[in-house]
Formats: C-alpha cells, structure tokens, sequence
C-alpha cells in the first residue's frame, strides 16, 4: 500500500548508480537506500572521505546521506530482500566477441542482476527499474528471467528510468534535470517512481511513456548529442580548408532557435563511455531489425569522430616537420571531457596511440587521472594490435611515456603541447614561462579551442587550433 515505507536498493555502484542514488537519498530523507556492488574496493571507497569518482558537489550530497539513509555495501543478496524497488544500474559495455561484436551491448551483467533479483526475493511484490542504458525491448528479457525463475507468490514489474546526467555536472543535472523519463505498463509503478522524483522534480518534467520509448529515447538522445558533436567536428575540416572559423559558424548557426547554441564546440572528438557505446547498439539494433539504411545513417556518426581523432594526430606530425620521432610532445588532460576523472573512450587514449606508433615520448598530465590509468587505458587499446607498435606494448609505453604533476612541468623541455581535456586550470597557466621553458619553434595543438591564441601567438608560439587558422 502506498503507506508502506518504500525502500530502494541499486545495483552498481558506478558513475551512474553512485550519484543518483545519493542525489534521491538527499532529497527523500524517509527512503532507505543502499547501492550494492560486487567490488569491494568501489563500496569502500564509497564509505570513505576520498569517494571512486571525482564529480564536484558530490562529496557534499553524500556526507549529508550517507549513514542516514544511505548506505553502500557488497550485501547483495539482503539488500535486495529488504528492498521494495530495485534499480538495475551496472555496466553494460560494448561486446568485445562473438555475435555482434564491437557494436552489441554485453548484457551479461543486467541478465545476473535479473537472476540475483529473483534467487533473492522471497516474499510480495517488487518494482525493477533499469537505469543502465540498455538496448530496446530489454525490459522483455528482464520480465521473462523475474517471472521464469521468481518464488511462488513473488512478483515485478518492470520500469526503465534512463539517466541523462553528464559527467562533471552530475549533481547538477540529478537536482535540475530537464526531465526525468519513466517507461512502464503497470501505472501503479509508474506511478511510485514518480512520487520518488516528484519530490524534487515538477510534475511537468517527468515524463511517462510506455517501456520501449523509454529506452529507445535514451540511445536516442546520444546519438543525437554526438551527431551534432561529429557535426560541428565535420564542419570544423572544412573550415581548416577554407579559412572560415568553426566557432564563429558554430555561433552563427547556433542562434537559430531550431538549432540551438548547446553542443556544438568542435573539438578533437568526442569520447566518454555513452556516445560511441550507444550509437554503435543503435546501430546493430537497425541491422537486427531490417534497416542498413538506417544503421549505415547513425554509424558514419562514429566515423567522423574517428576521424576526426586521427586527424588531429596527422596535423601534429605534418606540422612538425612530418616526423614526432623521440620528440618530446607534452599531453594537457587525459579525462574525455573536464572536471571528471573518467577517461572511458576518451580522445586522448586515441591520440597517444597515434603518436606513440609515431614514436613520440609523452609527458602527460591531468589533474585528476593518474599514471596507472593513463597506462592501463593505453594497453588496452594498444594490445590488440601489438605488431603496430613493435611487440611489447607495455615496455613500449613504460619507455615513452611520462607523467608530469603539473601542465608547466610536462611542457619544461617539450618540442610541442597537445591541450586534449579543457580544464579551466589550463586558460590561467604563465605562458611566458611555458613558452621558455619549450623547444623552438614551439607548437602548441589546442585540440578544445580553449585558449586565447592570438596571445600565444604574441608570445611566440606557432598555434593550430580544431577549425580556424591562429
Ligand atoms: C529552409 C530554412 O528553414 C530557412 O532557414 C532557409 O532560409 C531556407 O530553407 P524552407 O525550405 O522554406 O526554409 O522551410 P522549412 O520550414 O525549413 O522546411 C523545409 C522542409 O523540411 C519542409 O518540407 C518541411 O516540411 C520539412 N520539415 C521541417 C520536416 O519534415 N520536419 C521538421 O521538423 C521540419
Ligand atoms: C553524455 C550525455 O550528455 C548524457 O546526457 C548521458 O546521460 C551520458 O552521455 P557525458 O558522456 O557524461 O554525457 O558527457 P557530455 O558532456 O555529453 O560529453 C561527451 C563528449 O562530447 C565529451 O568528450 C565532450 O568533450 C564532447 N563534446 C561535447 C564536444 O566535443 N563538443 C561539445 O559541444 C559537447
Ligand atoms: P556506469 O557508468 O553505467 O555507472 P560503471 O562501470 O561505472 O557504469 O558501474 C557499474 C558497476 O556495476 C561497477 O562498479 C560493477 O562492479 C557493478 N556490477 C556489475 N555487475 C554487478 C553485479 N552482478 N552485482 C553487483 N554489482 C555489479
């Protein structure tokens, strides 16, 4: 009955599951919430002062719950008994084998929290609410699981809740989201979910639809938010040909109340673990249903950003002088975007790659990602395809590259700069001093268009820029 206390229990404690949870736990002080994982260092680290993702304003929202009526843990199996409504919110990467590999989501781990949900319930009725982004018509598989394997007098429903916060912006975007989306057939649940949001959301920005809008809108949104991405990007190689300037397009188009100003600053590509992830789902959902058109359409999406990524790294080496050989190139941000610690698919793994195989030595600095994960990320991309680089791909990356503590530090000595994440921290550097302590001619490849460039310019170095000449 609705009298009844609802009580939540998430599984994943990811960069999506983590915030969500201590966002509704904040705003709904009577709910418990406990967010499992089977990671123990994450709930760790999770319960203690130095949280497993960097988002500002979050250690505030969960020191304010956390203990209250939050709580993490690695107690599955009694978190999810205790729990009325269960939130699926685990990983959903793309499938590295076997069919549909390189494009399907892996939806092993959806399918164990399904087999978990129902091993675990013993009694009443429960409300399943996928968070992860999961390919259409999931919710169908996730209902046969529950109902072919649920205890007698055990029942669910199945709700899909995508989750629109970026990165960086999360407690933003969770306190004032421009909607939250609720898929389902039973209104009863519907209707729970609402109330839970309706707390702080107004009701006219929650949005109900049935089950397979909800989840094909989420794919959706990120295809559209990449393309204009890959748009603008497209847009900005042309403008290189042509002495136009991709910004003042980019503003020019942006006024257009059609159009709109939002997502279109050209960059070195887009990354993150959504854009690609989910426009390539997209892409074999239309392969799977009969539409190549279709698929061919949102896959070029991909392409241009790949695209854009290589072209980048082809324009450091013409520019120096066609070879980046034992140069010492210094790297400005490694994270896919700033003010996160996440560098899932981010360009710059793209980019080091590329020059790298150029034998470039990298000095690589970001203010929130480390050496083991700067490392870590380039192995796994470089492993593949090990005969590219000369065989041992860990030695080659141990040798050549470096991580500095500061943006001056890595730059001290360096023959040129690639500025790949736009952190604010790196528009109020002394380029003065950056520029002495570099090699001459010294280059300077703002991959975000973040900088002030005539000013370098003044000071001495020989700019390029993503759209425009400097
Ligand atoms: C267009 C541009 O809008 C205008 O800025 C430019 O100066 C000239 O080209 P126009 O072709 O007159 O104007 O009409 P527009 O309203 O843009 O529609 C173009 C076509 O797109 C029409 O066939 C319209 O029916 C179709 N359309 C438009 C859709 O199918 N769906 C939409 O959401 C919008
Ligand atoms: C995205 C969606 O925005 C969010 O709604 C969804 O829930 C998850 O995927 P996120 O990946 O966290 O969020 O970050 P976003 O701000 O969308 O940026 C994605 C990538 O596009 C970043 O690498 C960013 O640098 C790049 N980008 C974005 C551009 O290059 N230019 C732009 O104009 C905007
Ligand atoms: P997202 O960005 O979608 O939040 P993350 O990879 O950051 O994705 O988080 C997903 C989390 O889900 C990981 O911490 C992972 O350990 C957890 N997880 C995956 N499968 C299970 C499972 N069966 N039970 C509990 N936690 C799981």
């Amino acid at each position: 009955s609705a009298a009844e206390k609802l009580s939540i229990c998430c599984i994943g404690a990811g960069y999506v599951g983590g915030p969500t949870m201590a966002m509704i736990a904040k705003q709904c002080p009577d709910i418990r919430v406990t967010v499992v994982d089977i990671n123990q260092a994450r709930i760790d680290a999770w319960n203690s002062d130095k949280l497993p993702i960097y988002e500002p304003g979050l250690q505030e929202v969960v020191e304010e719950a956390r203990g209250r009526n939050l709580f993490f843990s690695t107690n599955v199996a009694d978190s999810i008994r205790d729990a009325k409504m269960i939130f699926i919110s685990v990983n959903t990467p793309t499938k590295t084998y076997g069919i549909g590999a390189g494009r399907a989501a892996n939806l092993e781990f959806v399918e164990r929290c399904a087999r978990m949900i129902a091993e675990h319930s013993d009694s009443g009725h429960k409300i399943i609410v996928e968070k992860s982004t999961l390919p259409v018509r999931t919710a169908e598989a996730v209902k046969r699981i529950l109902a072919s394997s649920a205890r007698p007098g055990v029942s669910f429903d199945v709700l899909s809740n995508p989750e629109f916060l970026a990165e960086g912006t999360a407690v933003e975007d969770l306190l004032a989201p421009d909607r939250v989306l609720i898929g389902g057939e039973s209104r009863d649940a519907v209707q729970t979910l609402v109330d839970v949001y309706g707390r702080w959301v107004p009701r006219e920005q929650i949005l109900t639809t049935n089950l397979w809008s909800s989840e094909l809108s989420k794919l959706t949104a990120n295809a559209f938010l990449a393309q204009r991405v890959s748009s603008i990007n497209a847009i900005s190689a042309l403008c290189e040909a042509t002495e136009a300037d991709v910004d003042e397009v980019a503003s020019a188009i942006g006024t257009d109340s059609r159009i709109g100003p939002k997502f279109l600053k050209a960059s070195v590509g887009f990354g993150g673990s959504c854009f690609q992830k989910d426009i390539l789902n997209l892409v074999y959902l239309c392969e799977h249903f009969g539409l190549p058109e279709v698929a061919a359409y949102w896959e070029q999406v991909v392409q241009m950003n790949d695209y854009q990524k290589q072209r980048f790294t082809r324009r450091i080496v013409k520019t120096m002088f066609n070879t980046v050989s034992n140069k010492r190139i210094a790297v400005w941000g490694f994270a896919f975007k700033k003010d996160t610690n996440d560098t899932r698919e981010s360009a710059a793994i793209y980019v080091c790659r590329d020059l790298l195989e150029e034998r470039a030595k990298l000095t690589i600095y970001d203010p929130k990602v480390g050496i083991e994960q700067i490392k870590s990320e380039l192995a796994y991309v470089m492993q593949n395809d090990p005969a590219r680089y000369g065989g041992d791909v860990e030695k080659l990356i141990d040798e050549n590259v470096t991580v500095a503590d500061s943006a001056l530090a890595a730059a001290e000595g360096a023959h040129g700069v690639a500025l790949l994440t736009e952190w604010d921290e790196f528009k109020q550097l002394d380029f003065q001093k950056v520029y002495q302590s570099m090699q001459k001619p010294a280059f300077l490849f703002d991959g975000r268009n973040l900088l002030h460039h005539r000013n370098l310019t003044e000071i001495g170095f020989e700019v390029h820029a993503i759209g425009k000449l400097c």
